[in-house]
């Protein structure tokens, strides 16, 4: 037996449902002997990046109550007309109780709660120097190596997946390779909240498969550059962080988690949407207009993804036989607190302690694809081997990826 393979029970459910015949089938022999080649992909370390800033609610609250007396001040005579609405305040109480979120970490505080300014400030870097989104990558991504503690030459694929891109091209993976002395290729993917997800799902194909013996998975999230700090329903959502996750064969890593399946789903929705994009130059009228930020319809995503993620992992847990009610933890996206009581309580069929349903979005809000890597990458250690948990992410498109995972 080649180095590095090993018989796979899991083999064809990795690959989303496919179970391999043995017995009658005319090519019985081959097929087995296929799948007892067949290299076991794993989750081997995981890696985080903190910016060093944060803002609590009641200093975003501050920021958005002073802009809109300004817009109001400056639009009285408007209002008083009635051609105008008056903009009406946030608040720090109602952004806890729909949300969970206490504060967020982010790139620049500064510029955020400067009511003239209301985005992050963060300035252009020349080619020569590494991009902000690639740089946080890279703190994470070293995070990740160093627990994995591996030999970097089995590492052949690089995957940045994440929501927002600092560019078109070349693509920031490559600018990760190339800064961590990695071979092999690297490349983008843009799947909003669940990128992790079918960041992980790839990787793990990519190793099942036998392209390559080792991955590296980024998800760098500067969500405060795309969101609209001047909207009351959304201002307070998301933070910026930057997640790693190592995956490779199983013979490269003592520890890690056995990946015991992985999913992807995707449904088209209109309710979670940024319309920013290279075309937005060929039509000037729109540019700057809300729709090139985030826009949500908050309601119906709620409404509407909850139950397409509950039937999901429940489906995906029958389909690899692992009992729900048995995970000993859940790692899933960090959008609201409200959905993951709902999703804990169907998914476990019972009120989920705190320590079973992990909850990180009250410190880092909705970091969109990194959510769920957080969770996972801070509550785990008390794992024994044969424990098994679930990293869940669901998100726009709409978009959810499952990944069952087993402590070795
Ligand atoms: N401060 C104070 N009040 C606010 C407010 C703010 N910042 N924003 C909205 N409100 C008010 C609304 O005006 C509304 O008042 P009304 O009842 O008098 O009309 C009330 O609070 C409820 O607003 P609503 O938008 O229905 O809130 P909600 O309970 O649905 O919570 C979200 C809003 C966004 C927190 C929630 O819908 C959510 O998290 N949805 C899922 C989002 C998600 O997962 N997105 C994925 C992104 S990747």
């Amino acid at each position: 037996m080649a180095e590095g393979a090993h018989r796979s029970p899991l083999a064809g459910l990795i690959g989303g449902g496919l179970k391999l015949r043995y017995g009658s089938h005319p090519r019985a022999d081959k097929r087995l002997r296929m799948e007892t080649l067949v290299p076991q992909p794993i989750i081997a370390a995981t890696g985080l990046y903190v910016p060093p800033e944060s803002i609590s609610n009641d200093e975003l609250v501050s920021a958005f109550n002073a802009y809109v007396a300004n817009f109001n001040a400056e639009n009285a005579a408007a209002i008083a007309r009635g051609e105008l609405t008056p903009l009406q305040p946030s608040s720090a109480e109602f952004i806890e109780k729909a949300s969970g979120i206490k504060s967020r970490y982010v790139v620049n505080k500064s510029g955020i709660l400067d009511p003239a300014v209301m985005r992050p400030n963060i300035p252009e870097r020349s080619n020569a120097e590494l991009s902000v989104l690639a740089e946080m990558a890279v703190l994470a991504a070293r995070d990740a190596l160093a627990a994995w503690g591996g030999d970097i030459v089995e590492i052949g694929a690089v995957i940045c997946a994440a929501s927002n891109m600092q560019r078109p091209y070349p693509a920031i993976a490559i600018e990760v390779q190339n800064a961590l002395g990695i071979s092999g290729f690297a490349f983008d993917m843009n799947v909003a909240c669940s990128s992790a997800t079918f960041g992980i799902k790839t990787a793990a194909d990519f190793v099942l498969g036998g392209s390559v013996r080792g991955v590296l998975v980024v998800n760098p999230e500067i969500c405060s550059g795309h969101l609209n700090f001047r909207d009351r329903d959304s201002h307070f959502i998301f933070g910026d962080v930057a997640t790693a996750v190592v995956v490779t064969e199983e013979t490269l890593a003592s520890g890690g988690w056995a990946i015991l399946g992985t999913r992807l789903k995707t449904e088209f929705s209109n309710n979670i949407r940024n319309n920013f994009g290279f075309l937005n130059r060929c039509a000037p009228e729109g540019i700057g207009a809300p729709d090139k930020l985030f826009v949500q319809e908050g309601r119906k995503v709620f409404r509407e993804v909850v139950p397409m993620v509950i039937e999901m992992i429940v489906d995906h847990a029958e389909d690899i036989g692992v009992d729900p009610r048995g995970l000993k933890r859940l790692w899933l996206h960090q959008a609201n607190i409200n959905m993951n009581d709902m999703i804990g309580r169907r998914v476990l069929d019972r009120a989920p302690t705190a320590e079973e349903n992990v909850i990180i979005l009250d410190a880092f809000a909705n970091t969109s694809s990194a959510g769920s890597i957080i969770a996972f990458h801070s509550s785990n250690s008390d794992f024994a081997p044969g424990e098994t948990g679930l990293i869940c992410s669901f998100g726009a498109g709409y978009s959810a990826g499952t990944v069952f995972v087993r402590k070795r």
